[in-house]
């Protein structure tokens, strides 16, 4: 199989140049940004050199269908879904890494993201990247929607309580993200002098990922969830740590929800349930969600804290995971 990435100079474009330059199954074929002539990517990173010579193109849609069959769009949400038509339209498989594709509804993707979704046909044959609670759906899809960094944290933290019908409906989750989460394009805020030492909350309420969380936790259990989510910026590299405050229906045990966990992700390759409560740098640089929680001595009330490396579970791994799925090979290839 071949395959292209097309935004390969962005954070999570960098990294699956990165996975699938060693994965054994598949050729990199094409790498693509809005450069306007072609330059070695070792040029743009060194760390590439001797790794591969292949040259980092001005995104041409036809040349990146004609040289490969699966196409990884590492693009801005809205730019993802003016490539990603015009892809299916060329018969090949897309794995959209941005938002486009992820929530069903378009008035709340225009709500969240503030412009119509230009490509409402195929949002309907889009399956949602979660392996977890998708795999089935995922081997025979054409157009995958990777999800969010946040909202897999999340959800792999959540679905099982809500799917056993354990909790009540409002839960509060409070996430700590790397900076690497808001691309490699300059901002302000994350000038050295801004962030080091730094941390803070933003989108209190209103981040874009809340509708995500909902709509796929709803799909998949039929329940309701009301979310309050407050995502914050913390001077770190790599990662994603959330909390959610979780209040039970009914009294639970430490090792009761330990064992719903263990039940649920027994089989799965890349979701380790702790002992403990669990720490960030564990998932740096690996494709694992980290789960761990704590109740309080009520048996009522009870964190969940799950953790990921946005750029690889929350992203880029999750997305080579998605493309072993849809080969039919070791889930594991290459991560
Ligand atoms: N960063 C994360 O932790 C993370 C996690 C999950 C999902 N995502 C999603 O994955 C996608 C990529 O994220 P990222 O962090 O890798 O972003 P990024 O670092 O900003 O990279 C974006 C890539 O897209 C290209 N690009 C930017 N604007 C474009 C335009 N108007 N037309 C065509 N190409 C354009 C850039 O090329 P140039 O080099 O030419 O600018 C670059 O290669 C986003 O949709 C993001 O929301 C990110």
């Amino acid at each position: 199989m071949k395959v292209a990435v097309l935004g390969a100079t962005g954070f999570t474009g960098e990294k699956l140049v990165d996975i699938l330059l060693s994965h054994r199954q598949v050729d990199l074929t094409y790498i693509s940004s809005r450069t306007e002539e072609p330059i070695l990517y070792s040029k743009l990173f060194p760390r590439f050199l001797k790794k591969t010579d292949l040259k980092c193109e001005p995104h041409n849609i036809e040349k990146a269908a004609a040289l490969s069959d699966i196409i990884f769009l590492s693009l801005p949400h809205t730019v993802s879904m003016e490539y990603a038509c015009r892809f299916l339209k060329l018969g090949k498989k897309v794995i959209d890494l941005s938002a486009d594709y992820r929530l069903s509804d378009s008035a709340l993707y225009k709500k969240f993201y503030k412009v119509d979704h230009s490509d409402k046909t195929n949002l309907k044959r889009a399956v949602y990247g979660l392996p977890e609670l998708f795999r089935s759906k995922i081997k025979k899809a054409d157009l995958i929607a990777n999800p969010g960094c946040y909202p897999t944290s999340m959800i792999l933290a959540l679905y099982p309580l809500m799917k056993e019908s354990l909790i009540k409906a409002e839960v509060i989750v409070d996430s700590k993200s790397s900076i690497t989460g808001a691309g490699r394009k300059a901002v302000i805020d994350y000038h050295y002098s801004n962030i080091s030492d730094n941390l803070w909350a933003y989108k209190a309420f209103n981040h874009q990922h809340t509708p995500e969380v909902i709509e796929i936790l709803k799909a998949k259990t039929g329940k309701s969830l009301n979310l309050k989510f407050v995502p914050h910026v913390v001077p770190i590299g790599a990662g994603i740590y959330s909390t959610s405050y979780v209040s039970f229906l009914k009294k639970q045990t430490f090792s009761k929800v330990k064992a719903l966990f263990q039940r649920y992700y027994k089989d799965e390759p890349f979701i380790r349930v702790n002992q403990e409560l669990v720490k960030l740098k564990n998932v740096v640089g690996t494709n694992f969600c980290d789960i761990g929680f704590s109740l309080d001595e009520t048996g009522k009330f009870g964190v969940i804290v799950s953790c990921i490396d946005n750029l690889l579970k929350g992203a880029a791994g999750a997305a080579v995971q998605n493309m072993n799925i849809l080969l039919g090979i070791d889930e594991k290839t290459g991560l």
